[in-house]
């Protein structure tokens, strides 16, 4: 295993991370139309997720011997208020983080347990927000 380029992915990772919190937490705010307090609640929920697995890549980024990045992935702060456009944007991020854990599993061995499962579960539960939001979609 590539220390420095798991690193380096991992941190990546955690930038994504800080803008999903941050942009699930706005449109919880932000929402307007029918039911805005349940989706409002599943958004700040999802936002926690998120936090979480920040919280497990710091972790294991300091395990490795690494850095966390303080960094924002800036291209991942979409604004958006109505419930059509919130589902279309994190429907849209969770498919690209989905996508990003996968590459990053790939890239450790399986004897890296404790790195493995915690990539493992955070790509997990990317799946289950995915879920949860295509359910949403009318
Ligand atoms: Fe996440
Ligand atoms: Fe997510």
């Amino acid at each position: 295993m590539d220390r420095e380029k798991i690193l380096t992915v991992l941190n990546k990772a955690l930038a994504q991370e800080h803008a999903c919190f941050i942009r699930y937490k706005t449109h919880a705010a932000v929402i307007t139309g029918p039911y805005v307090k349940p989706i409002s609640e599943q958004l700040d929920e999802i936002a926690e997720d998120e936090e979480r697995h920040a919280r497990d890549l710091r972790d294991r980024i300091t395990g490795l011997g690494g850095t966390p990045t303080m960094e924002v992935t800036e291209a991942d702060l979409i604004p958006a208020v109505t419930l059509e456009e919130i589902l279309r944007v994190n429907i849209e991020e969770e498919k690209k983080a989905i996508a990003l854990y996968q590459e990053i599993l790939d890239m450790i061995p399986r004897e890296q347990r404790l790195l493995y499962e915690t990539i493992e579960h955070i790509l997990q539960d990317e799946q289950e927000h995915l879920e949860e939001l295509q359910r949403l979609q009318s």
